[in-house]
């Protein structure tokens, strides 16, 4: 059988995660959740004090960026892989609201942009892979074989995060979580560099009123006469 790549972007909290994960197992296929290194970068900036700070330095954090080596390991146990940054196991902290606070931000710098859009494109470049984003159709994989777009209501995808982050033992009011997700839904739709938005040829699923087991049966159904 053929293997192709498969974009899966979409608003925060829209399940473009479990959907991917799901597709990746089913197909036999590497998975990526380029979220995740997103929020690695964002870590690194705020532990160095570059945003989230009064006087956010963009120009430091630019220099110190060949010094953040991420990576993903696979754990058996949980059946995906877990992000590293310089050696450590982030993928706890990435989770939290304070990082989801100063991500988009920092996925705005051209810079940080690029280097993980190479990383991307060479994790990708033998197909058989399934990747998350916000830009994987338009500007990681503009040729992928099947893209998808994902969407629900703010609300909605607010109260699934909120469930999600009290079962981590998080501590957030759904107020917050809402907020963040308005607050980077705008950010990540309006930035200069490649901005969210649906590749001309991806097909749309709104998930406001759709299951998960549904939504991965219809769209597992499609990638199969896709291959
Ligand atoms: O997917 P997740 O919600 O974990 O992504 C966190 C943030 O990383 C997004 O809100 C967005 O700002 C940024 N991101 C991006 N491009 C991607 C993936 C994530 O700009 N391909």
């Amino acid at each position: 059988m053929q293997k192709i790549t498969i974009a899966i972007d979409g608003f925060s909290s829209t399940g473009k995660s479990t959907l991917a994960k799901q597709l990746a197992k089913a197909l036999g296929y590497i998975y990526v959740d380029t979220g995740a290194m997103y929020r690695a970068i964002a870590l690194f900036a705020m532990r160095n004090r570059f945003v989230g700070v009064e006087n956010e330095n963009v120009a430091a954090l630019i220099k110190l960026l060949p010094n953040a080596k991420l990576k993903f390991v696979f754990n058996e146990q949980l059946g995906f892989a877990e992000m590293y940054l310089n050696g450590e196991n982030i993928e706890k902290e990435i989770r939290r609201i304070e990082v989801s606070n100063q991500v988009s931000r920092v996925a705005t710098i051209e810079e940080v942009r690029h280097k993980l859009v190479d990383m991307q494109k060479e994790m990708g470049k033998d197909k058989g892979i399934v990747m998350d984003g916000r830009d994987i159709g338009t500007v990681v994989f503009p040729d992928a074989e099947l893209k998808i777009f994902m969407t629900a209501s703010p609300e909605t995808r607010a109260y699934r995060r909120y469930k999600e982050l009290l079962d981590k033992g998080d501590k957030v009011s759904y107020e917050e979580v809402l907020k963040n997700i308005q607050n980077r839904d705008y950010v990540d739709s309006h930035r200069e560099f490649s901005p969210l938005k649906r590749a001309e040829d991806a097909i749309e699923f709104d998930n406001s009123d759709m299951g998960m087991e549904e939504q991965f049966d219809r769209i597992y159904n499609h990638s199969l006469r896709v291959i």
